[in-house]
């Protein structure tokens, strides 16, 4: 049993079936038989390509096909970021394009949702300035989408569901994955750490997490279901299960899938450096179904920026423990981060702090962002002296400073072997195959068609500056 989380009750997810069902007649009748075409358009993190898989499985069970041209579909929809201004801008040039569409074609339904759903001045402007929305639905109501759809369908009224909660855990829900080898399986939903930048808590709720025993359900299937790379995702994943009764830990959760038959790897992502405990580096060394991989933003190299970030901890917090998981796991560690360049207020001496700690980090990739205001946020209200184009060379000066990293970083793979899970054709040659190692990092190396799918062992001969090029093992 959690604490303070509402699921979503039987009884609900019961009338949303039946809400499918009369979708799925309604399109049946409207289109004589013929499957509509449904667009769904995915902007942001993971979470969100997630979420677009669950609206993928209910379109599917009502009734629709599926194709990527917006103006082929009956129904588009858009399923948005909020975490930086320039994703936002996307999405309103996105719609606008489609007036022209859904004024010829008045059967069209166009809907809108995700986490700038859930920002007030956001809704308010979709409510003025683009009527041709039919359908406006927020990120704690995903699983109502049958029920909103009917009514958009069969009334002359918008539809606006965007209630402002804590947030709702909804299992069961039908999925249909884009991938066939690669699966996403949320963990736990929202944030409470309201990092002072950032909007996620504002619009994803706060933090829940789902019970072990849905999870480990789902797991199975996914396995069973032949999906050989899975990611846990969370906000925050090493916070998960706190607010469960009895409490669990992500590193019990880790332990329990790791210990699950089958050959695949699990993944996960994010973690934050506050909740990042050794136990958790020691579980990932220990649990051979674990990738070696970590994804811990750090945000800031600078002490002062981390405190106005409201981060939690210290450079030298962080970097003990990635020289704790460098100890513990050598070279098959990948390490990878976000930064954001620019926080409001920081200064060049400050950034300074940021590239050195990205030198002493040895990261193989890195997600790089220039600050961006967010309505609401703490953030938002303080002074932001320093000029866009002054914080883009800034930006571009780290970029430099990490392709040399990672070159530094791709050298120490030389004549090194791992276990790689071949996803497909590589790039350097008709006869070379793909491979993803433990750590994220792709190796190439000549080799059949039938090993796609398959783990192999790959000895890395040639370090190049963004691949590696490898040769299979020989049994
Ligand atoms: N401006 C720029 N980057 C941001 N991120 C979150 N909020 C903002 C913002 N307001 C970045 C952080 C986070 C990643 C998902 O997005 O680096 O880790
Ligand atoms: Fe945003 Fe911080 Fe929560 Fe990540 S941990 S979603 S950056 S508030």
């Amino acid at each position: 049993m959690s604490v303070n989380t509402r699921s979503v009750t039987k009884d609900e997810l019961a009338l949303q079936k039946d809400y499918s069902n009369r979708v799925k007649q309604l399109l049946n009748n409207r289109y004589d038989g013929k499957k509509p075409l449904a667009c769904v358009v995915t902007y942001g993190c993971q979470q969100n390509v997630a979420d677009s898989e669950h609206i993928k499985g209910m379109l599917d069970k009502m009734g629709y096909d599926f194709t990527e041209d917006r103006q082929a579909a009956k129904l588009v929809i858009f399923n948005t970021c909020a975490v930086r201004e320039h994703a936002e801008d996307r999405v309103f040039g996105n719609v606008g394009a489609l007036k022209k569409y859904k004024l010829a074609n008045p059967d069209v339904v166009i809907a809108l949702c995700g986490c700038m759903m859930q920002q007030k001045h956001i809704a308010d402007k979709i409510k003025e300035s683009f009527p041709f929305v039919d359908l406006v639905f927020g990120t704690h109501v995903v699983h109502k989408l049958p029920e909103l759809l009917f009514k958009a369908l069969t009334s002359n009224r918008r539809v606006f569901e965007l209630p402002d909660i804590d947030g709702v855990i909804a299992e069961g829900i039908p999925v249909k994955r884009d991938s066939d080898s690669k699966a996403w399986l949320p963990i736990m939903y929202g944030c409470n750490n309201f990092c002072t930048y950032c909007i996620v808590p504002y619009v994803r709720g706060r933090e829940r997490s789902r019970q072990v025993d849905e999870i480990v359900r789902e797991f199975k299937q996914i396995v069973s279901e032949g999906y050989k790379e899975i990611t846990l995702l969370g906000q925050n994943v090493n916070s998960y299960g706190k607010d469960l009764e009895p409490q669990v830990s992500f590193s019990q959760l880790l332990r329990m899938l790791n210990d699950i038959d089958g050959d695949f790897r699990i993944r996960f992502m994010t973690s934050h450096p506050k909740d990042c405990t050794r136990e958790l580096i020691e579980t990932m060394a220990q649990c051979d179904k674990v990738a070696t991989h970590l994804h811990l933003p750090f945000q800031s190299g600078n002490n002062r920026v981390l405190k106005a970030m409201n981060r939690g901890y210290t450079r030298e917090k962080y970097l003990e423990l990635i020289n704790y998981a460098k100890e513990l796991m050598g070279d098959s560690l990948s390490i990878t981060s976000d930064i954001i360049v620019g926080f409001p207020g920081e200064t060049y001496e400050e950034f300074k702090d940021t590239l050195s700690l990205v030198d002493e980090l040895g990261a193989t990739g890195l997600f790089t962002f220039i600050y961006s205001k967010r309505e609401g946020t703490p953030a938002a209200k303080l002074d932001d002296p320093v000029s866009h184009d002054e914080k883009a060379k800034w930006i571009a000066e780290l970029l430099a400073l990490q392709e040399q990293v990672s070159a530094r970083e791709m050298k120490r793979h030389a004549g090194k072997t791992y276990k790689c899970y071949v996803t497909g054709k590589g790039k350097l040659g008709d006869n070379y195959l793909a491979a993803r190692t433990d750590g994220n990092l792709i190796i190439e190396f000549e080799g059949g068609d039938r090993l796609i799918g398959t783990f192999q062992n790959i000895t890395v001969t040639e370090p190049l500056t963004f691949v590696l090029k490898g040769e299979i093992e020989k049994n």
